[in-house]
């Protein structure tokens, strides 16, 4: 989206509010009221067809009555007559259209939202929302809403596709003490949506950091891409994670991609640090909008009180911190400022006696340390010290370890005197929590985003013409027979088109057909049903294992084609197939589904029969770049039995990433045709053996 448009939006020069009016309690006059009562500099142009004037400003019965240009539009009147006003505003070169009216796509009029949008893109113009509560921003003391104050100034920006939880969050930046430049009112997203203001905020100077509350992307693919290029942090907070997708879901890989799995997945593709809920979304922007990410593993802890710091150690093993002792020049340099009795092993007790000097100096050495990568300090109250101190000393020893590239979180835990010196502590930049796991869980995240951007993940994409031509081949055959899910048969060459591993499997028509083809693939081998009718080949008794010989193939083909009969009668059979069987391996499985949300997305975990019940699955939106399946392949909780337990040799992981990596490639490439796949299961042999994909299922688009 133009970026002088958006500037338009987001950072305007003069507003006018349509729908402007004199009747307190009513939102045109609360709009009009926030944007005087909170010091906006631009000029303000009410919109009322019958008041002359507005709380003390000039009214004009039409925007196009102004005489100066406009670069904002806040409209406030009813859903019917906002069509009109965006032909006028189009009409007068208004760059943001920002409707905070109610009653479009939310409530099945999204004709009505269409056509705004239709109208505004003729002029140029871009559409923020409808359905918000409007923007606000504390460095340009705008407050172009109805929230009712602009939030307490800060450094991080949030955009929130929930306007009542906008409002709600604004007031809690008071008592809460985490401080935002600009609030973000989405809502219906008729046309600009996260990307478009997740990218100009990369560029605002007043944003250090953007925090995200998100109830579903319309396009979560271009979501990514704008996140990963942006050089600033962002905290996602995504609700409605419980009940999605997993209904009617024709493949294992259906059935295992939740939401949660999914935008899971997307953030980290993303380098977004996702928020566990509203208290995690808060304490996360506190710390990154003041704090660097912590580049390094080693986290020491410093604290006056031994039960929190076991509260932190634990902590930090949770959130994937464990701490390390710290070395023994750190520990011979702390012990001299600690009493006799104290530990400088890590956490770091300087025990109760710990006053202001031992803090200064034990946080200023530290601090400066090249070993610590992050410091936690922890305060309990005692008698003989004074928080207030102990916070000043904190912050005095930090600034004169003059460390700027390394983050800091603190926990006072005690009484009031406690909550107000951690308030003082956050002023001065100092993210302060009232529990030591919620210093440990912050710090975490700002170790996990340094991970994060360690290795940024791309989505370059190379189409395979050639395989693509051979797999559109077979769908389109599929198709012409009626069928929207491929035969296992041809579900491997789509897949062998695309460079996986499957094994050699051919179709026999007949009993005859099935001795020359066995003696072609070789014994012992399987045999299986191939029909379109019978998916659970298993449960129809139409599968058979390790045949030896021709007589037995002859046996199988007339049991097998029994079975089937019998399990439904008018089944289409197409033949059965002879499967070179496979050597046992580790059984892992690969499968795709086509979200709705971020389309392409694939999984990836521990196989075979109890899939469903261990849930030892992670997922990727597709490509997946190499690393990225490295990663996938170690992120699942049976990756030890991948790298090799009990004195088994590690499996081929290596084969395993790439052919993850050529998965994710097929299901792009062919993603305008293909809903679900699943290979599973997939055996995976020992370093340097490689693998197979032994069944395979590919069930196609609905067209
Ligand atoms: N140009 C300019 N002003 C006009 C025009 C026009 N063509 N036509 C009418 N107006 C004036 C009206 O005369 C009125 O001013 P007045 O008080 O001087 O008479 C003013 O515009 C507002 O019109 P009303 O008909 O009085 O509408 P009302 O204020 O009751 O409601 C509103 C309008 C607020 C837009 C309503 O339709 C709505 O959508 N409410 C929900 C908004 C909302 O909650 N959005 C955020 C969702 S997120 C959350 O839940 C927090």
């Amino acid at each position: 989206m133009d970026k002088k448009v958006l500037n338009g939006l987001l950072r305007p020069k003069s507003v006018a509010v349509i729908g402007a009016s004199n009747t307190p309690g009513k939102i045109g006059y609360s709009v009009v009221d926030n944007l005087i009562k909170d010091g906006y500099q631009g000029k303000i142009y009410p919109i009322n067809p019958s008041s002359p004037e507005i709380l003390g400003l000039k009214a004009y019965p039409t925007i196009t009555d102004v005489p100066g240009s406009i670069d904002a539009a806040i409209v406030t009147v009813p859903a019917k007559i906002v069509p009109a006003m965006a032909e006028e505003c189009g009409k007068k070169g208004v760059k943001g259209f920002i409707v905070i009216t109610s009653g479009f796509s939310e409530v099945g009029r999204k004709d009505l939202e269409q056509q705004i949008v239709d109208t505004a893109h003729q002029y140029g113009m871009c559409v923020l929302g409808p359905n918000i509560v409007g923007t606000l921003s504390n460095s340009d003391k705008f407050n172009g809403s109805f929230a009712p104050c602009l939030p307490l100034a800060g450094k991080a920006s949030l955009i929130s596709q929930s306007g009542a939880l906008l409002i709600a969050l604004d007031a809690a930046t008071y008592t809460r003490k985490v401080g935002f430049d600009k609030l973000v009112s989405i809502g219906n997203m008729s046309d600009v949506d996260f990307a478009d203001i997740v990218e100009w905020l990369d560029e605002d100077e007043k944003t250090s950091c953007i925090s995200l509350y998100i109830e579903g992307f319309k396009d979560g693919r271009r979501f990514i891409e704008a996140a990963q290029k942006t050089k600033k942090p962002i905290i996602a907070l995504k609700s409605g994670v419980s009940a999605h997708g997993a209904a009617a879901a024709a493949s294992h890989t259906g059935s295992l991609a939740g939401a949660a799995k999914v935008y899971g997945a997307a953030f980290r593709q993303a380098g977004v640090i996702q928020a566990a809920d509203l208290n995690d979304l808060f304490n996360k922007t506190q710390a990154f909008s003041e704090q660097p990410a912590m580049k390094g593993d080693n986290l020491l802890i410093i604290t006056n009180g031994g039960g929190v710091g076991v509260l932190a150690t634990d902590a930090a093993e949770r959130y994937g911190l464990p701490l390390k002792f710290a070395p023994e020049d750190v520990q011979a340099e702390l012990k001299k400022h600690m009493p006799e009795f104290g530990s400088a092993k890590n956490p770091v007790d300087i025990t109760g006696m710990g006053g202001n000097e031992w803090y200064y100096d034990c946080v200023k050495y530290a601090f400066a340390h090249k070993w610590v990568d992050g410091l936690v300090v922890l305060y309990c109250e005692t008698a003989v010290t004074n928080p207030q101190e102990i916070a000043e000393s904190i912050k005095k020893a930090v600034v004169d370890s003059k460390v700027k590239d390394k983050p800091v979180t603190v926990s006072f835990v005690g009484g009031e005197r406690c909550d107000a010196a951690m308030g003082w502590l956050v002023e001065n930049g100092i993210p302060a929590y009232g529990a030591p796991d919620l210093a440990v869980q912050t710090m975490a995240g700002l170790r996990d985003y340094a991970k994060l951007h360690e290795k940024k993940a791309s989505f370059d994409f190379k189409s395979n013409a050639k395989a693509r031509k051979t797999a559109l081949e077979i769908v389109a055959a599929a198709r012409a027979d009626g069928r929207n899910a491929l035969t296992e048969i041809e579900a491997k060459q789509v897949f062998k088109a695309y460079g996986l591993p499957v094994t050699d499997t051919q179709l026999a028509k007949s009993e005859d057909e099935a001795v020359t083809l066995a003696k072609k693939v070789g014994f012992p081998l399987v045999m299986k049903i191939v029909s379109p009718d019978i998916l659970h080949k298993s449960d129809a008794g139409g599968v058979k294992v390790n045949i030896k010989d021709e007589a037995g193939v002859r046996d199988a083909f007339k049991t097998i084609m029994a079975n089937a009969k019998k399990y439904k009668a008018d089944a289409n059979i197409h033949g059965i197939a002879i499967q070179e069987m496979a050597p046992m391996g580790t059984e892992v499985i690969m499968g795709s589904v086509n979200d709705p949300t971020f389309g392409p997305t694939m999984m990836f975990g521990l196989g075979g029969i109890f899939v469903e019940v261990l849930k030892d699955v992670t997922f990727r939106v597709a490509p997946i770049a190499d690393d990225q399946a490295v990663e996938m392949i170690g992120e699942i909780r049976g990756a030890p039995i991948l790298a090799g337990v009990r004195g088994e040799a590690p499996r081929d992981r290596k084969a395993l990433a790439e052919t993850i990596t050529k998965y994710s490639n097929m299901i792009l490439d062919m993603q305008d045709e293909i809903a679900e796949t699943d290979a599973n299961p997939v055996l995976v042999y020992e370093d340097g053996k490689g693998l197979k994909v032994v069944d395979a299922r590919m069930i196609l688009k609905k067209k």
